[in-house]
């Protein structure tokens, strides 16, 4: 359907699930960012408020809708709710990335209708997780492996 809204989960994991330490990526791979850069791109991203304060100097060209308790953000909007950022979101584009941290992911995989999520090869340390995927809830229609991670293309059957 070419006017249906996509909500896209946007991550980036070890094989167990490690997202984030205490500064933000516990592995540098400038390719596998420059990658999320280049799909988040022109539509909405909604992220919460840690990771805003992270990586949202880096969105630039991108609406970024900030979920967080406080009234207002500098340089984004605040929304109050996943829920409410997304129906906020469509309102504007037609993809609409969900870019984490933990929190949100927790929330987002039960709503999500696809996610991009690259699996970085290695074992890195780190405090925040991606939630669990019941595999038999989604088709895998795309995968690339690429020299530091596999990224696969998830779609909701
Ligand atoms: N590898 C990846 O792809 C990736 C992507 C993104 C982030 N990360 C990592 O994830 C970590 C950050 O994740 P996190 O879970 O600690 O923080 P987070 O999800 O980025 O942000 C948490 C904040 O979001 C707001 N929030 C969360 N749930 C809410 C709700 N139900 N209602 C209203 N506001 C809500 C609160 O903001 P207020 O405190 O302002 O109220 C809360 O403090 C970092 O390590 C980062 O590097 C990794």
């Amino acid at each position: 359907m070419e006017n249906s809204k996509l909500v896209i989960i946007i991550s980036a994991m070890t094989g167990n699930h490690v997202i984030g330490n205490e500064s933000g990526l516990p592995w540098s791979i400038p390719e596998e960012y420059q990658q999320y850069l280049d799909f988040v791109e022109g539509n909405t991203v909604i992220m919460g408020r840690k990771s805003y304060n992270i990586y949202g100097k880096d969105l630039k060209k991108t609406r970024v809708l900030v979920i967080t308790r406080q009234a207002s953000i500098t340089g984004a909007k605040a929304v109050p709710s996943l829920e409410a950022a997304i129906e906020e979101a469509k309102l504007h584009t037609q993809r609409i990335f969900i870019a984490g941290g933990g929190s949100i992911y927790k929330v987002a995989i039960d709503l999500a209708d696809e996610m991009y999520l690259s699996f970085i090869k290695g074992s890195f340390e780190g405090n925040t997780y991606f939630p669990l995927i019941k595999l038999e809830d989604w088709d895998i229609i795309r995968e690339e492996n690429h020299s530091r991670f596999i990224f696969k293309h998830f779609r909701r059957k």
